[in-house]
């Protein structure tokens, strides 16, 4: 894990953001519900830290990501973000033309480097595309800088004329990351980037993520469903359950104290470091709820073995438990929950 960033500033601010998206039926597509997959998150992410955001499948992690690069336009809410000379803007009430000068401040990284790649393009027109749509014209100075990527990636310049199906799924990604970092960005969002790797290739590329952090003071915020990989590379967490944070904590804190039934029990599923297991996760018991239709009270109530009378009936607000730790949960103060070291 890198060290706690010294400059204390936020670079992201996320207040009361919502997706809903409708649920529509009949021949007149009429609307009959609605898919809460985001509901009301508040989170911050510092300058040059990695915050996680974990949680199982269909909690909403990739819809909050995308959210917030405004991939899809949230329903309500804020999400402030300090741009180069420190103004902070609010990028979901931004035109779509002011919302394009920043687009080259923040990036995404998805999971599948097989399909994020053009197989019909080479690495040069590839990594030079987003300089080429910035404006950068000039094919020389374009692909010196493409050189110079691919070297801090951990790749030859010489491979530029190569196309993607000459390299392996490790070294795909480093092309997605090089293409990522293009237009110097400040915060990069990584949705699941080795879930799709082998397990000793994903050490690679995370370690390469946390050097290039280093190197180029970047922010990430790190999307995954496993709490392996976040473990080695978050300084904070969020864990999302139902299209809710449930709780936030330095990553220390979360994985020594959790205070949030849900998050042990995450954390209980966490395999044992062994070079020859893949990082999967054992699947929870009990069904993960439908943010189209989620339970009453506390929407873990269905599957916490310490759920009480109050838990069916009442939404546990998220609550401050210590510095940087909030939590979600009506007994977070009587639950001894285990940890992992
Ligand atoms: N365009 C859409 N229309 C309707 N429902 C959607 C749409 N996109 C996402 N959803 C729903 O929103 C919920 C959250 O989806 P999302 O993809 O954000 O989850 P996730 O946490 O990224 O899951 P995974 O770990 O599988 O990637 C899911 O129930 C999903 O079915
Ligand atoms: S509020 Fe109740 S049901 Fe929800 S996590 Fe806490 S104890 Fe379990
Ligand atoms: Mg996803």
């Amino acid at each position: 894990m890198n060290p706690k960033p010294d400059v204390n500033t936020k670079i992201l601010e996320v207040k009361g953001l919502k997706k809903y998206f409708p649920i529509r039926k009949g021949f007149f597509k009429k609307t009959v519900g609605q898919v809460k997959s985001v509901d009301g998150l508040n989170f911050f992410i510092e300058k040059g830290e990695t915050l996680g955001l974990v949680g199982e499948s269909g909690c909403g992690k990739t819809t909050t990501a995308r959210s917030i690069l405004r991939a899809i336009k949230p329903t309500e809410g804020e999400i402030w973000f300090q741009k180069s000379n420190k103004e902070m803007v609010d990028l979901n009430s931004l035109s779509n033309k002011k919302m394009r000068l920043l687009r080259g401040d923040m990036q995404m990284i998805f999971q599948d480097p097989f399909s994020s790649l053009n197989p019909r393009m080479n690495l040069l027109d590839l990594v030079g595309e987003p300089m080429l749509v910035n404006g950068l014209k000039n094919r020389k100075e374009r692909s010196e800088r493409v050189a110079e990527l691919l070297r801090l990636v951990g790749l030859r310049p010489e491979y530029m004329q190569r196309f993607p199906h000459a390299f392996s799924g490790g070294q795909r990604q480093r092309i997605v990351i090089a293409r990522a970092l293009a237009l110097n960005p400040r915060l990069v969002i990584t949705d699941e980037p080795v879930s799709a790797l082998d397990v000793s290739v994903q050490a690679q590329v995370l370690n390469l993520m946390m050097e290039l952090q280093e190197r180029l003071n970047l922010t990430y915020l790190f999307v995954a469903h496993d709490l392996s990989v976040i473990k080695h590379i978050c300084n904070r967490v969020a864990v999302m359950y139902c299209g809710k944070i449930i709780e936030t904590a330095t990553t220390e804190d979360l994985f020594s104290t959790p205070k949030h039934p849900y998050t042990a029990a995450l954390m209980s599923a966490v395999p044992v470091p062994d070079p020859r297991a893949r990082f999967k996760m054992t699947p929870l018991e009990g069904e993960v709820p439908s943010p189209a239709n989620p339970p009453s009270g506390c929407y873990f109530h269905p599957r916490c073995p310490h759920a009480t009378e109050i838990c069916l009936i009442e939404y546990p607000e998220l609550k401050q438990v210590s510095d940087n730790h909030f939590v979600s949960c009506h007994r977070h103060d009587e639950l001894q929950l285990a940890g992992v070291d």
